[in-house]
């Protein structure tokens, strides 16, 4: 590792933006001219470091409703640093409005990124986002163009208290919603609910998607130290936004780009964390995605394998009962990285210029029972089931020879070593008609499957595989069975689900040969996933298997199934991953 202090300053000749605004050419002319034309002097965009600003703003993102007006705090930071601020709009993906998954589209704002940065001239960037795909699809696109970067997280929602309980987005609606499916809860209660547990403008306020992949960039040194847990309404918020823009314009100076920060080291830092926090599955997704774009290749057994030695400290929904305000207030990400410290290398550099270990060193944490001792972890495993307070699990087997991930410390214990009859469903909307249906055979020990929900069968590789208990089931007191699918769940969501399993059914992955009545077996200890089919019934089977017709003909979803790649290879398109060189783009 290379300190910035002992590197040379870049010049102001060596700036991206002086090939676009310093030459005395027509062209030259006529950037600057462009400029002008706004009102604005040479000497506010000369000369000096041109910081964009990529905003994923919208209205249809509630999450990000305070990023337009967080933006002018970053240029207040920039302008105070001697940069140039300009905000560049990009793709907003607002989790919950956009069809058919934001998935769909995590590699379209990578891009984006990747290319707003390139084809304008841009010195360095703050990236604002926090909504589940906004901060890997960021972070790709940046670590892709390789100009200094430093991601400023949209920050969670408050609390919320219903009936003087805490209550988390996502993971109680979820709740609540099964209580009503039952007559638990009348409609009027029901109502009332959907002005609850979304109190302000942020991201989801539990170990959700959001928070789980905002940790990471923060570990992974991308984020100023304790960013990713400052409430988006926070006064704080707006300071740390002031601090990203002014720290992004010295970054360009030190020339402290993300290749220089983003190294193997760095993500298994990152991953340490994500298992310390009980992150969110998707997590298994988005890391070998964003490792890809830096090089490297992650192996999913590298996520297991940390996640057997890293306990779960952060007392979070799902896995635990708090929310990210009392996260705030226990010290935030830099206080678990503290306890977890012997798990760390602590000399990866951040943007900060300096390491994660002094970026972290004496920050405070408060022992109010939100940040646990590694000692005394969340959730322990008992002589029967070791693996009950696990991260991840990463399984093989005849069902998922590529590999398929659950997130124990989120699953009932006892459904983690268990066998059932496998009932079979094509399509969500097939599996939702069944769910409601008092005569569907079914019982507690059913394996609910659902296929055809991958990359490239969903397509978009959608939240489908917190399958719903049935009905009948629910009355019966089942909150909790065996669930299966080559889908995605919601990192807010809980409950005994096998996902993101490789290959995908759409694909002839050995989830497409699956037939009701078959035995399934899941084994968390030897972290093994099978169907109990002979080889010469799965091989007639193989052989009477009809790859689908795929209905999108055109446009970019056709582009998506041509290009995405299998969920343990991070879903990437195949022509965005790795890390060869890209030509800078010739001015005229
Ligand atoms: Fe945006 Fe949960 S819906 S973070
Ligand atoms: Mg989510």
């Amino acid at each position: 590792m290379s300190s910035p202090a002992s590197r040379p300053r870049k010049t102001v000749e060596e700036l991206r933006s002086h090939r676009w605004f310093a030459s005395d050419d027509i062209r030259g002319f006529a950037h600057r001219q462009r400029m002008q034309q706004q009102g604005l002097v040479r000497e506010e965009f000369m000369g000096r470091p041109v910081i964009g600003i990529v905003n994923t703003w919208s209205d249809l993102s509630p999450c990000h409703a305070h990023l337009r007006e967080r933006a002018q705090a970053v240029k207040r930071g920039v302008l105070q640093a001697g940069g140039y601020p300009l905000e560049l709009p990009a793709l907003s993906l607002g989790e919950v409005m956009v069809k058919p998954t934001t998935m769909i589209y995590r590699n379209l704002l990578a891009m984006e990124t990747e290319e707003l940065l390139r084809s304008l001239p841009i010195d360095g960037v703050v990236l604002m986002g926090g909504c589940d795909k906004t901060p890997p699809a960021l972070v790709m696109g940046a670590l892709s163009m390789d100009i200094p970067a430093i991601f400023l997280p949209a920050g969670p929602m408050l609390n919320d208290r219903y009936k003087g309980q805490a209550v988390g987005a996502g993971t109680h609606t979820k709740k609540f919603w099964a209580e009503y499916a039952i007559g638990n809860i009348d409609r009027n209660e029901w109502v009332g609910l959907e002005a609850r547990m979304t109190r302000t403008t942020g991201t989801c306020n539990t170990m959700g998607t959001a928070s789980t992949m905002t940790a990471i960039v923060e570990a992974m040194g991308l984020s100023l130290p304790g960013a990713m847990s400052i409430p988006a309404v926070d006064a704080a918020h707006s300071r740390m936004a002031w601090q990203c823009g002014a720290r992004a314009v010295d970054m360009v100076w030190e020339d402290l780009k993300p290749s220089r920060i983003v190294t193997r080291q760095s993500f298994v830092n990152a991953i340490t964390a994500y298992a310390a926090l009980g992150g969110s599955t998707n997590a298994a997704v988005h890391l070998p995605a964003m490792a890809g774009r830096a090089g490297i290749m992650l192996d999913l057994e590298e996520m297991d394998a940390i996640a057997r030695r890293v306990p779960v400290i952060a007392n979070l929904y799902p896995s635990g009962e708090k929310l990210m305000e009392d996260f705030f207030y226990a010290g935030g990400l830099p206080a678990v990285l503290n306890k977890i410290r012997d798990h760390l290398d602590l000399s990866a550099l951040t943007v900060t210029g300096k390491t994660l270990g002094e970026d972290i060193a004496g920050w405070a944490g408060t022992e109010d029972g939100t940040i646990l001792d590694p000692a005394h972890p969340l959730k322990q495993g008992s002589a029967e089931c070791p693996e009950a307070g696990m991260t991840l699990a990463v399984l093989r087997g005849n069902l998922c020879p590529d590999g398929a991930v659950i997130k124990p410390s989120a699953a009932s214990p006892e459904l983690l070593r268990h066998e059932g009859r496998a009932l079979v469903f094509d399509s969500n909307a097939e599996m939702l008609a069944a769910m409601d249906d008092p005569d569907l055979e079914v019982d507690r020990d059913t394996v609910l499957v659902l296929r055809n929900g991958g990359p490239i069968g969903g397509p978009g590789m959608p939240e489908w595989g917190n399958l719903p208990i049935p009905k009948k089931l629910l009355r019966q007191g089942v909150r909790d069975m065996l669930r299966i699918s080559d889908s995605r769940m919601s990192g807010t969501h809980y409950g005994t689900c096998v996902l993101h399993v490789a290959p995908e059914s759409a694909v002839g992955g050995p989830l497409a040969l699956l037939r009701t009545g078959d035995t399934v077996r899941l084994d968390i200890g030897e972290r093994r996933l099978d169907m109990l089919v002979s080889e010469e019934e799965l091989a007639r089977r193989r052989a009477a298997w009809v790859r689908p017709v795929s209905t999108y003909q055109r446009g970019y979803t056709r582009i998506f199934q041509a290009e995405v790649t299998q969920a343990n290879l991070g879903c990437d398109f195949a022509s965005l991953a790795g890390n060869a060189p890209t030509p800078e783009p010739p001015i005229y």
